[in-house]
């Protein structure tokens, strides 16, 4: 999702029940208008037979590739800022003006092997590709418009059909993203923020019928087993245009369907985009992300993550149990950008050694690890433990903090012969290490747990005094898709502090257990230029506060911000800027004093 969609999604739920009121308004009662997902009435076991694939396999190839890989983020030799695919709509080009490009849209060096051997290479295990993006061009042979690769290009070939018998004879599992409301070429298609040419205007029921529809149709019925549908941007969706679909799935037994068809309605999976969301989710997501900052190949995006924050990515994602979907942005003549196949062949060689503590894995079982991540495979009377060392410790004691239980083994994946030593403490366990990493990146070392798995949830506590200081590296930080980035920082031997936030959407929060109930006078040890507003939440509360001047940005100062009060048991305590009220800060601590003691 863009910044945008994001929005419409927080105020998609309630969009739906205006809807729901609307028509039962209308027609005097209930029910007229609410939207069947194609799964709703299926049984658990029956999703998780469907699932099951999918959740192993933990690690995904999304490929975006279009007519708009020819501007390739260049338009009248203007730099359209913003991602490549969306290049039609930020450089505001007409239709006619826009197809143009499809002339020169001639793929030649696509080999549709080795993108498969690539993702498969990488230890990815599906691959979802944009069939039809915003700017409405098929990747495919459609009898419902011309505006295809086949009959609007040089190169005059379905890309589609390869790329399936290619995944399937490798095994990789294919999906086709689609975009159903967002179209800016077909007449009524939906677009972001208004339509910007006379030829798009038409009726969306009119276009859904016409072209999403029909063209579904034949990604489901011509390509073999199909085996995700992505898709995306719901705008002006509603649940009847959603309905429009119903029964296609049907063509395709068992796919799996993402959460942007309707705003408001979960699908499958939820696809946080641009971030890794934080621990402790319930459901089944998918975190999309580019290597760089475009999704569609842009030739002058140069702004690559390295190989070592890509690895680390995957690693964060299961351990937090989501699968981790990475783009990659094709050129125009089929080529994928150097840069990313370095990536990817990274990624795949750490996988050789490693894959066994991502593929088939769930969730840590530990609220947090200082060092590094945790992931697992649990079987009827034992576990086994993949600890993922991102950060060697320099007295090489590795300290499993509240491990309890049996710890049979422990072995390095990439030296079974290493010995390592196991040492149980009050703490947990602790392992003894050799002086180097195996791997700088993340060394996995596999414990064996015999019998039941006993962790301990080990969450910032009060102090005797019942002081609680909650540490930036106790921070959980969510950032939006685009925007802002905010982040840990840490200079020299200074305390680490909260640095780039810019962006009123990021937020932050702790869990946190408490043992001395009460009411805290709360402390914030900040820097702000400007006063700052935000909303401080503690379970179900919210209360709006204020951080006040300190003069500067770089000037630290300790503050009291407010009163709080905490039950007995597990808190989380959130802050979330206010759009209108919220100015950067940095922050380094925030304490809780019972009322009544002296400030820190
Ligand atoms: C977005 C964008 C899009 C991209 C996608 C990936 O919503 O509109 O260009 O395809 O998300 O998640």
């Amino acid at each position: 999702m863009t910044k945008k969609t994001r929005r419409f999604n927080a105020f998609g739920k309630s969009i739906l029940v205006l809807l729901l009121i609307l028509g039962c308004s209308v027609v005097g009662f209930a029910a007229e208008v609410t939207f069947k997902g194609p799964y709703d009435d299926e049984t658990v076991q029956q999703r998780d037979a469907r699932m099951a694939w999918w959740r192993e396999a933990r690690f995904g190839l999304f490929i975006h590739w279009g007519v708009y890989a020819v501007p390739a983020g260049t338009h009248k030799g203007e730099q359209i800022e913003n991602i490549g695919e969306w290049i039609m709509h930020y450089g505001q080009i007409p239709v006619a003006e826009y197809q143009q490009y499809a002339k020169q849209f001639n793929p030649e060096k696509y080999d549709p092997e080795a993108w498969v051997r690539m993702a498969k290479d990488a230890g990815m295990k599906y691959i979802v590709i944009t069939a039809k993006h915003h700017d409405g061009f098929a990747l495919f042979d459609t009898a419902a418009s011309d505006w295809n690769i086949v009959e609007a290009t040089p190169y005059g070939k379905d890309v589609l059909k390869p790329l399936a018998e290619a995944a399937r004879k490798h095994g990789i599992k294919l999906g086709f993203y689609y975009s159903q409301a967002q179209d800016w070429i077909h007449p009524g298609g939906s677009t972001w923020e208004g339509r910007w040419d006379p030829a798009q205007e038409g009726s969306m029921d009119d276009y859904l019928r016409d072209i999403a529809v029909p063209q579904v149709r034949e990604l489901f019925s011509n390509y073999g087993e199909v085996s995700i549908l992505w898709w995306d941007t719901p705008i002006d969706m509603t649940p009847e245009r959603a309905a429009m679909f119903d029964g296609l799935v049907d063509l395709q037994p068992g796919i799996i369907v993402n959460n942007r068809l309707l705003y408001g309605v979960d699908g499958d999976l939820r696809t946080p985009e641009q971030h890794i969301p934080a621990t402790g989710l319930d459901y089944d997501w998918e975190a999309c992300q580019t290597m760089n900052t475009t999704w569609g190949y842009k030739s002058y995006d140069d702004e690559w993550k390295s190989s070592e924050q890509l690895i680390r990515n995957l690693v964060d994602v299961a351990s937090k149990g989501g699968n981790y979907l990475l783009n990659v942005g094709p050129m125009a003549n089929g080529e994928i950008p150097q840069a990313s196949i370095e990536r990817l062949k990274d990624v795949g060689e750490w996988m050789r050694v490693n894959s066994a503590s991502i593929h088939g894995t769930t969730a840590s079982p530990f609220v947090r690890l200082k060092w590094g991540r945790a992931t697992k495979k649990e079987y009827p009377n034992a576990t086994e433990l993949f600890l993922h060392v991102f950060d060697w410790p320099e007295d090489g004691l590795l300290v499993v903090d509240g491990l309890r239980g049996e710890v049979s083994g422990a072995y390095f994946m990439a030296d079974f012969q290493q010995q390592i030593q196991i040492d149980k403490t009050q703490a947990g366990v602790v392992l003894q290490l050799p002086d180097r990493p195996l791997d700088e990146i993340d060394t996995v070392i596999v414990l064996k747990i015999t019998g039941k798995l006993d962790v301990e949830r080990i969450l910032p506590g009060q102090g005797r005094d019942g002081v609680l200081v909650l540490a930036v590296n106790d921070a959980n930080i969510h950032n939006p898709g685009y925007g802002g980035k905010l982040e840990r920082r840490q200079d020299g031997n200074s305390a680490s502090y909260l640095d780039g936030w810019t962006d009123y959407r990021s937020r932050v929060d702790w869990l946190v257990r408490i043992d001395k109930p009460g009411t805290f006078d709360v402390y914030a040890e900040v820097a702000a230029a400007e006063p700052a507003g935000f909303l401080l939440l503690a379970n179900d509360g919210q209360k709006p506060l204020t951080v006040k001047s300190t003069g500067a940005l770089q000037t630290f100062q300790s503050q009291r911000i407010g009163q709080l009060t905490l039950p007995e048991g597990e808190s989380a305590i959130r802050i979330h800027p206010q759009e209108s009220l919220w100015n950067p800060i940095m922050l380094r601590s925030v304490t809780l004093k019972p009322v009544g003691q002296s400030p820190p």
